[in-house]
């Protein structure tokens, strides 16, 4: 109750300087990840039914040198691999070739875990490879592309195959006078936003701070990374959305996207305290919250 005091407090606060016309962008989390299975074309698909802004989605690789859309580095929670390869359920996502990780399902658990929301076709969710979703995807017109390095330093070189890659299907080199970037990438670890920073300067950096990390950096901590890395904005939890480090960051010019909410209230305090983005599991609820019209 707590939480829900103290962000409702810190919007009150932030109400009188927060420009209400500042608009919302919302990147739907692993696709619409709260009405199908994770990061599998399922979710993306849920997602390209509503007028999102972004499709979020963690890149990792295979043994084989493959993309894949995953989020975990461990594959135990998010398919049945103690069914098809119970010796190497601790083993990780990159000790996996392709072929090995076509014989999972990454939708099973969905169905257990969301009896409401189950389908069967579910139970067919496969680990989708990025370059599956990119020939999905229109480069020009929908939603755009919010791409994370995730766990990068365990997939050396996987910068360069994300932007060659991004290339290949036609979203690279971005246009210069578009609104708002077609594709924006983000990291935790901030030598591969620096790699990226000299691989491709002209895609957008966006600084992902975990909230202890925010704790012990402090805002001026954060925003002088962010400047170092020459950052389009930091990504941070909802609890870091202090109208300090709002004020801090976005007066330095950075947008504020905030990870990961699904619910109205919190839709309410995030856009009283002026965050420019919401990473949501439930782009469905955020869409109506902004009373957006379906594209
Ligand atoms: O990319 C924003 C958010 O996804 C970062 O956290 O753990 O969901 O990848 P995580
Ligand atoms: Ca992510």
């Amino acid at each position: 109750m707590m939480q829900l005091g103290g962000l409702l407090m810190m919007a009150s606060m932030a109400m009188a300087c927060t420009s209400p016309e500042r608009g919302m962008t919302v990147m739907a989390h692993r696709g619409a990840s709260g009405l199908a299975p994770e990061s599998s074309l399922f979710a993306y698909q849920e997602a390209l039914k509503l007028p999102v802004d972004y499709l979020e989605g963690d890149v990792q690789r295979t043994k084989d040198g493959i993309l894949v859309l995953f989020h975990d580095g461990h594959l135990g929670s998010d398919t049945d691999v103690e069914l098809v390869y119970p010796d190497r359920i601790e083993e990780p996502i990159e000790t996996f070739t392709w072929e090995e990780l076509a014989k999972l399902s990454s939708g099973k658990w969905f169905n257990r875990k969301h009896k409401d929301l189950a389908q069967t076709r579910f139970d067919q969710a496969r680990i989708l490879p990025l370059e599956e979703l990119l020939k999905t995807l229109d480069p020009q017109k929908g939603p755009g592309l919010y791409l994370e390095t995730k766990r990068a330093s365990a997939h050396p070189g996987v910068e360069q195959q994300t932007v060659a890659l991004l290339r290949k299907y036609g979203w690279l080199p971005l246009s210069p006078n578009a609104t708002q970037p077609r594709v924006l990438i983000q990291s935790f670890e901030k030598d591969s936003l620096e790699r990226l920073r000299v691989l491709e300067p002209s895609l957008p950096r966006v600084l992902l701070v975990a909230p202890m990390e925010v704790a012990s950096l402090g805002a001026d901590g954060v925003l002088s990374y962010a400047k170092a890395l020459n950052a389009y904005g930091v990504g941070v939890h909802s609890i870091s959305c202090t109208p300090w480090n709002l004020g801090a960051w976005q007066n330095a010019g950075l947008k504020v996207h905030a990870y990961t909410l699904n619910n109205p209230w919190q839709f309410f305090v995030m856009k009283r305290l002026g965050v420019d983005g919401i990473f949501t599991d439930r782009p469905d609820r955020l869409v109506d919250y902004l009373e957006r019209k379906s594209p």
